[in-house]
């Protein structure tokens, strides 16, 4: 099963009569062709990989990318599908050949309807995350898909991701969150697969193969998405504890108090929350003293706000009581649970400012999170002394961001020259613990090589086939995850 793929080669077409025929498609303001005004689309939001196109084409309708796809093939030009280039793993742009098009959907971005009886949104690829919760929430719902990108990602880029996120604990993935999409192939035809069914046993499931293909097999140009009641009423908490086990005891705790209530349990070193202090120092909070570990939890819950705040302090007291919490903030107002997610969401940003990095986005499962992070910690400093580590993520769904930073001292250039060590060392022990080294952000250029070590080869033929009978002519976001 599963041929060799076929390399791209530019066509005689990608020169000037490629170009004019882009712009008979999409008018020639939107096909644009100069390095200065290509740029910010050619390099990914880490900085740390820059390539080249023909042209960054941006098509407004379906019909559009449909056409623009079909000529593509015909020239056998690469397409390297583009959200909002949030990508972690050098997914969404283009290699340094120069002979891909980089086709923008970020035009796409109607959203084309609200049902409020099936509960459902349809929204075309190109919508801003945080627009369709907007969209939701002015329609009396919830979309729960929640990031710290939500401001400048796209819905497109979340599905071909399969993003996570910070409710994944209680609503699931991205993937779980798509009833159906419509999606332009490789051939540049138009499959409407915009179902809202919950229930569809007709045949393979192609909705789930373009989820999380990282546009390796055709474009994503809308999708159906489900809706959920808005919840009464949020609360928020920010509590110390001295260790990750400890962290882990609580989760239990708190789902056993909290049941499907809990929609939020993300883990963040003292480190990790360090880095966030010293780059924004507006964003400390004062908590009685500091603690090794800090965990963010969140209750939604649909009755009142009186009974949000009963079971958080029945959390709280109880794992008090445990000694499994030293010190606790439960946010009093909507400002200042904001706050306490913003401490949240700026890690990212934060270890970025502080300097080059080596990134890992890993799961296991739940109940090993502990003893693979004493382990690995304990590899990483026996081979690299002085590593520091900014441990964070989702510990409610097993998966860490689990990052390494320059010893102090040590310039960042010199210490990520050691980063295929680094990644040995946390990737093997994720294997071994019976995890997976990408748990949300995809495999893109960056992961692709590595993920040959840990996937069998039966695995990787299945993919490899799927990728050859889909895109035979390896036009699609070639390079990258396979
Ligand atoms: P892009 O970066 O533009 O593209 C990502 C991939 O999707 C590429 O392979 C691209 O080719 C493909 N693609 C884009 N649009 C389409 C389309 N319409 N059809 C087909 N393929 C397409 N990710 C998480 O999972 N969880 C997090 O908590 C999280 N937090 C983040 C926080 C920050 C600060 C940043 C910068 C990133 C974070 N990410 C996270 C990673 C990133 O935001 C997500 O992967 C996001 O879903 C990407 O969306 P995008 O529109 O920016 O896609
Ligand atoms: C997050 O959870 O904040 C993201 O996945 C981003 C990251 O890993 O840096
Ligand atoms: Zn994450």
């Amino acid at each position: 099963m599963g041929g060799k793929m076929k390399q791209s080669e530019a066509g005689p077409m990608a020169g000037e009569d490629f170009l004019q025929r882009c712009r008979g498609i999409v008018g020639p303001g939107n096909v644009i062709t100069g390095q200065d005004d290509m740029a910010p689309y050619l390099t990914d939001w880490r900085g740390r990989y820059t390539g080249n196109a023909v042209a960054v084409v941006r098509p407004a309708t379906t019909q559009e990318t449909a056409a623009l796809v079909a000529l593509c093939a015909q020239a056998r030009v690469p397409v390297v599908p583009q959200g909002g280039n949030t990508g972690l793993v050098a997914n969404s742009v283009p290699d340094q050949s120069g002979q891909a098009v980089v086709v923008s959907l970020k035009r796409l971005n109607r959203i084309r309807g609200v049902d409020l009886v099936n509960n459902t949104i349809t929204v075309e690829a190109g919508c801003i995350l945080e627009e369709i919760q907007n969209a939701a929430s002015d329609a009396g719902r919830l979309f729960p898909l929640s990031l710290a990108a939500e401001g400048s990602c796209t819905i497109g880029g979340n599905l071909a991701t399969n993003a996570g996120g910070t409710a994944v604990l209680r609503y699931g993935n991205a993937r779980d969150l798509c009833l159906g999409v419509e999606v332009v192939n490789a051939q540049g035809d138009i499959w409407d697969g915009l179902r809202g069914l919950r229930k569809d046993n007709t045949g393979y499931d192609l909705r789930d193969l373009f989820i999380g293909a990282e546009g390796t097999l055709g474009i994503i140009t809308a999708a159906v998405l489900k809706l959920y009641p808005l919840p009464k009423a949020q609360v928020t908490a920010l509590v110390g504890l001295q260790s990750p086990q400890a962290a882990l005891e609580l989760l239990s705790l708190a789902q056993e108090t909290c049941a499907a209530g809990l929609t939020g349990f993300e883990l963040m070193s003292r480190f990790s929350l360090d880095l966030v202090t010293r780059h924004f120092p507006q964003m400390r909070i004062g908590l009685s003293e500091e603690f090794p570990q800090y965990v963010l939890l969140e209750i939604s819950d649909s009755e009142s706000e009186a009974h949000a705040t009963g079971l958080l302090e029945a959390l709280v007291s109880e794992a008090m009581e445990r000694e499994l919490l030293g010190d606790a903030i439960v946010a009093s107002s909507i400002a200042q649970s904001k706050a306490l997610w913003s401490l949240r969401e700026h890690i990212t940003l934060a270890q970025a400012i502080e300097g080059k990095h080596v990134k890992h986005d890993v799961s296991v499962p739940i109940s090993r999170i502990a003893e693979f992070i004493r382990e690995t910690d304990a590899l990483l400093q026996e081979a690299f002394p002085g590593i520091r580590l900014v441990t964070f993520g989702h510990l409610g769904d097993g998966n860490l961001h689990y990052n390494a930073s320059a010893p102090e001292g040590v310039a960042d250039d010199v210490f990520i020259q050691g980063q295929e060590a680094i990644n040995r060392i946390v990737h093997d022990s994720t294997h071994r613990f019976g995890g997976s080294i990408s748990a949300e952000h995809g495999l893109g250029t960056l992961k692709r090589d590595e993920i040959k070590r840990y996937k069998s080869a039966v695995e990787l033929r299945m993919m490899t086939a799927i990728k050859s009978a889909l895109d035979p002519l390896n036009l699609m976001n070639p390079g990258k995850m396979i």
